[in-house]
């Protein structure tokens, strides 16, 4: 396949917003990635401004671009926004951003991105029957996936565990505020797992998001009846699943 004609991946992220086109037979950048900082004003608006610059880098492709939110996504239509701006509930985000960079553009949510490269490519290749993969951040992403298969938009880091909001307590970012030891968050993500096990029944389990490539400092200290184990493709995952989602929208 030519340069111009792989897929596009965005991971929009709180911190960057990174993209590449995608070889989907290597699940794997085409190019190198390019990396934009995220605007402190993340409107939608001001997000299509920037996909149109971060495409201007590839000038010679009108292959598909696919895009990671951090929110649920129905039919190209965002909505939630528990951790970015409010005035994404309700956007038509395939419409606005296939408006403003003349690509087709199909948005997914960034765990369901993640989900859907690591069955393909990752962690949990080749896995039958139910998977389910968390990516642990600013929030907790998960995705679905039965026999390859995804079932978007699960948002199980909004359970409420002991009166709270999963995330809230067990996310990264709550390890970070609270200032936790590694075991003393283990005790967190033991509950919330055992939780998701006792519901679910997964057969397999994939611990994603950056702190994945520290899983050996927490991962062991959880104890399930279901394996867990980390994400392979750590931070190419949402531009990879995003081009994923593309091609096959
Ligand atoms: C959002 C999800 C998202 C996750 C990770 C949660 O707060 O509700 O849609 O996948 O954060 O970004």
């Amino acid at each position: 396949m030519s340069q111009a004609q792989h897929p596009f991946g965005i991971d929009f992220g709180g911190t960057g917003i990174k993209g590449a086109p995608v070889d989907l037979d290597k699940g794997d950048f085409a190019n190198d990635r390019e990396r934009i900082s995220t605007p402190k004003s993340s409107t939608p608006d001001a997000i299509a401004e920037i996909f149109v610059d971060l495409l201007a880098k590839f000038p010679d492709s009108d292959a598909p671009v696919g895009v990671t939110v951090p929110g649920i996504v129905r039919h190209g239509v965002v909505r939630s926004a528990a951790n970015i701006d409010m005035s994404w509930i309700g956007t038509d985000a395939d419409k606005l951003f296939t408006k403003a960079t003349g690509r087709a553009v199909h948005v997914v949510n960034d765990a369901d991105a993640a989900g859907l490269a690591e069955v393909r490519y990752g962690a949990a290749r080749g896995q039958s029957g139910l998977v389910i993969l968390t990516t642990l951040g600013t929030g907790i992403g998960t995705a679905m996936l039965n026999d390859g298969v995804l079932v978007p938009n699960s948002e199980l880091g909004h359970l409420e565990l002991d009166g709270h909001v999963a995330e809230k307590r067990t996310a990264n970012s709550a390890r970070e505020k609270d200032e936790l030891s590694m075991q003393a968050w283990a005790e967190r993500l033991q509950a919330y797992y055992r939780h998701l096990e006792r519901l679910f029944t997964p057969d397999l389990f994939v611990v994603g998001g950056g702190i994945s490539k520290r899983a050996a400092e927490f991962l062991p200290m959880i104890d399930l009846d279901t394996q867990i184990i980390p994400a392979l493709l750590l931070n190419r995952a949402g531009v990879v699943g995003a081009a994923l989602h593309a091609a096959e929208a």
